[in-house]
């Protein structure tokens, strides 16, 4: 239903013929939001990346949305202040919130600092149906990484409220599934977020 907060009066909400267990009916399995979470360059796109492309090699319904991709378009109005981070991750929440009521398993790929929106995300969803991964890697891991060049520029102090740097980042308390990305492959990652899914009856 709406939620408070509606700026707009007259409306009226209208429910659909076609129903969430109608879709995950024609999926063949369950709608889920797996929410992964963690520093520029712990590996969150790269890992949702080839978890949506086995996931969609196996016949199933999945759609990864991704940080930077977002910012180019739904987003490109936001920055980097924590105002704007709130905002950006808001509105994502409610993206994946539509795409899982079309019984999709939704890959999102934020770094979502703050554990308050990974919350508020996590409550748009049926319980259940919202998994956090937390992409565990020590910011010294991404600084060597540096696949953007954007911790360089950081600490050059070019960057600034740089997550990590000059910027906080909140880790999960209680993820359902955390991948120390210096120490596990990208395989035994996608492996470990499949395996979730299985477990966890999605698929
Ligand atoms: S979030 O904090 O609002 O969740 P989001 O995942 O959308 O961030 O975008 C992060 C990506 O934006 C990073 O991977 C990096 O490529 C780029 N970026 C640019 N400026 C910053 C910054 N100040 N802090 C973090 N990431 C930044």
């Amino acid at each position: 239903m709406q939620d408070s907060g509606v700026k707009a009066s007259n409306l009226v909400w209208h429910e659909g013929y076609v129903q969430g267990e109608d879709f995950e009916a024609r999926n063949g399995h369950r709608g889920a939001v797996v929410w992964f979470t963690g520093l520029s360059g712990s590996g969150k796109s790269t890992i949702a990346r080839e978890v949506e492309w086995k996931l969609h090699e196996a016949g199933k319904r999945c759609y990864a949305l991704d940080g930077d991709n977002i910012r180019h378009g739904l987003n490109k109005d936001l920055g980097f202040s924590p105002e704007d981070r709130v905002e950006n991750i808001r509105r994502i929440g409610e993206v994946a919130k539509l795409f899982h009521e079309t019984g999709t398993i939704v890959l999102t790929a934020f770094i979502s600092p703050y554990r308050a929106d990974r919350d508020i995300a996590r409550n748009l969803l049926p319980a259940g149906s919202f998994f956090e991964v937390f992409v565990d890697c020590p910011v010294d891991e991404c600084i060597s990484r540096d696949p953007k060049g954007l911790y360089k520029k950081a600490l050059d102090g070019v960057i600034p409220n740089f997550t990590g740097v000059s910027a906080p980042y909140e880790a999960p308390e209680a993820p359902t599934l955390t991948l120390p990305t210096a120490e596990l492959d990208l395989g035994q990652c996608v492996d470990n977020v499949v395996a979730m899914l299985r477990n966890q009856n999605i698929i």
